[in-house]
């Protein structure tokens, strides 16, 4: 049924050729039309046969569940012996986002999309965080049999109350984290931690492709402007490329390259090695985890090189879908109040791509391409209320990248939730905007006095995109 909405949005293409919007086409010639339940889940409309072929293997990488070593299936064992999901695609469900524990019934699953950053003060060698020495750099809450788990995650909520100029007034849910038990001991006294909703994915290939020039351009016109926003990039270690690098990826653009990206996963959420990350998480006070079995027999990275690559070439060409109804009138309102409220300052709407720094890890297909990605890949204060206290990199406590927005309007369609901000704090669009601060706090305000019908336009152009 999707399929079928791609070939339809290409007939409209060719029957109104020269009205449909530059920026209807998100991702340039990648673009495709699709919305529903896999709206995420395309490769580039404009890969060849042969890439097509390898996308689909390194799909099913990403979908298909690891197991505990040691199995029959020797090309996917190796699970844990921590870990947090069993695949990519149990965080990034349907190549979408995770979703934070429900509380409204009462109970609370341990969260998998959602997972939680660990250090204590101070840097690694690199300049990165310092794991805590025995929890390590992320809390694992699941573990393979006759391994303890880390222990649990706690969240309670706060009630923060607000009214828009208009009277109408607001709720918010401040999720409160802690841990319970703590199956080591206790963790560092001056412990550092930090919750992570996993994002959609779509369109990363090209975002790795957006030229780093464009990048420091957006540092240089926010310092220009003199006022509150003024962005900085994040500067991280690239195993792959063994660089500091700009850091592109994760809400505190803690990560540059997808291919860094994805062997950190492999390694910290599912516990599967890799050759560029060769080692068990393990922490020397958790000899259950070090006496664990390995997959591939030991004798290997539990994760072979062609595999991996085919995974990273998967997320690399997964296709950003079109927007929907860009011309519709409330949606042209809502687009004149997201410039004027200045949320394009940090979402930058646009950017031509260049290429990849591993171009043998994507496609040639995602060179060149005009991408609306809503996004200037900069790190903001934005503000106490969504500090997390604990730097990643050059990033503080308080700084968060500005995250693309693209597809955030089909979240509810591929997920079946409206989740967001970086622990999805908040319920839907209009939340997300209220929980901005620190250097968004004039743009939060201005929302703030729009009329419910300026409030809804806007709502519905994020939407769109
Ligand atoms: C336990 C849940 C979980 C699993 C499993 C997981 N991820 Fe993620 N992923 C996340 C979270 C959380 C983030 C944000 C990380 C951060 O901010 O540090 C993320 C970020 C990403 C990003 C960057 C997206 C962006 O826009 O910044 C990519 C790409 C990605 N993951 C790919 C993968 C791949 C490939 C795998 C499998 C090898 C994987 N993930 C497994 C939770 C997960
Ligand atoms: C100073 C830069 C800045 C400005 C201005 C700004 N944003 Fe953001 N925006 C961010 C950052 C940073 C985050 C992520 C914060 C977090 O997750 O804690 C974010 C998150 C979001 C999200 C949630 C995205 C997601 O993936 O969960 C939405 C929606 C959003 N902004 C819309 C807007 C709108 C609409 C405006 C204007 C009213 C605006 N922003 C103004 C920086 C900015």
């Amino acid at each position: 049924m999707v399929l079928c909405a791609v070939a339809l949005g290409s007939t409209a293409l060719a029957l109104h050729a020269g009205e449909v919007p530059d920026d209807e086409k998100t991702g340039g010639d990648t673009t495709v039309y699709a919305t529903g339940r896999n709206a995420f889940s395309f490769p580039f409309a404009n890969l060849t046969d042969a890439e097509r072929t390898r996308f689909v293997i390194g799909n099913s990488f990403f979908k298909r569940n690891w197991v505990q070593a040691p199995a029959s299936t020797k090309a996917r064992d190796g699970l844990g012996p921590h870990f947090i999901a069993r695949s990519c695609g149990g965080c990034h469900v349907q190549d979408g986002r995770g979703a934070p524990p429900d509380f409204r019934n009462g109970l609370m699953d341990q969260p998998v999309g959602l997972l939680m950053r660990l250090s204590v003060p101070g840097q690694d060698a690199h300049g990165g965080p310092r794991p805590d020495p025995v929890y390590g750099d992320q809390f694992s809450n699941f573990a393979i049999r006759n391994v303890k788990p880390e222990g649990n995650i706690t969240i309670r909520h706060e009630t923060v109350n607000g009214r828009f100029a208009d009277g109408t007034p607001y709720t918010l849910q401040k999720p409160i984290y802690g841990f319970a038990g703590l199956n080591y001991g206790p963790m560092s006294l001056n412990v550092m931690s930090s919750p992570r909703l996993a994002p959609q994915i779509i369109g990363v290939g090209l975002i790795e492709a957006i030229p780093e020039s464009e990048i420091l351009r957006n540092a240089r016109d926010q310092a220009a402007l003199g006022g509150p926003i003024r962005g900085m990039p994040n500067r991280v270690w690239d195993a792959p490329s063994q660089k500091h690098l700009i850091g592109r990826f994760g809400w505190k653009a803690n990560v540059a390259t997808l291919a860094h990206q994805t062997g950190a996963a492999f390694q910290g959420d599912m516990g599967i090695t890799s050759r560029l990350f060769p080692q068990e998480t393990c922490t020397p006070t958790q000899k259950d985890c070090l006496a664990a079995p390995r997959g591939a027999e030991g004798k290997a990275p539990e994760i072979d090189d062609k595999t991996f690559d085919d995974v990273v070439f998967y997320e690399a060409t997964l296709a950003p879908p079109a927007r929907r109804k860009p011309r519709d009138p409330a949606v042209l309102q809502g687009q004149r109040l997201f410039a004027q409220a200045q949320c394009a300052v940090c979402h930058r709407p646009s950017y031509v791509t260049a290429e990849g720094p591993f171009p043998r890890l994507t496609s040639p297909a995602l060179k060149g391409q005009t991408i609306w990605p809503y996004t200037d890949l900069l790190l903001h204060d934005m503000g106490p209320e969504l500090a997390d206290g604990r730097p990643d990199f050059l990033a503080s406590g308080s700084q968060w990248r500005t995250p693309p927005l693209w597809g955030v309007g089909l979240v509810k369609d591929v997920n079946g939730h409206t989740r967001l901000m970086h622990d999805g704090r908040a319920d839907g669009v209009l939340e997300a905007i209220l929980w901005h601060g620190g250097e968004a706090q004039a743009s939060r305000d201005t929302v703030l006095r729009l009329s419910a019908e300026d409030r809804a336009a806007l709502v519905r152009f994020v939407e769109s995109l």
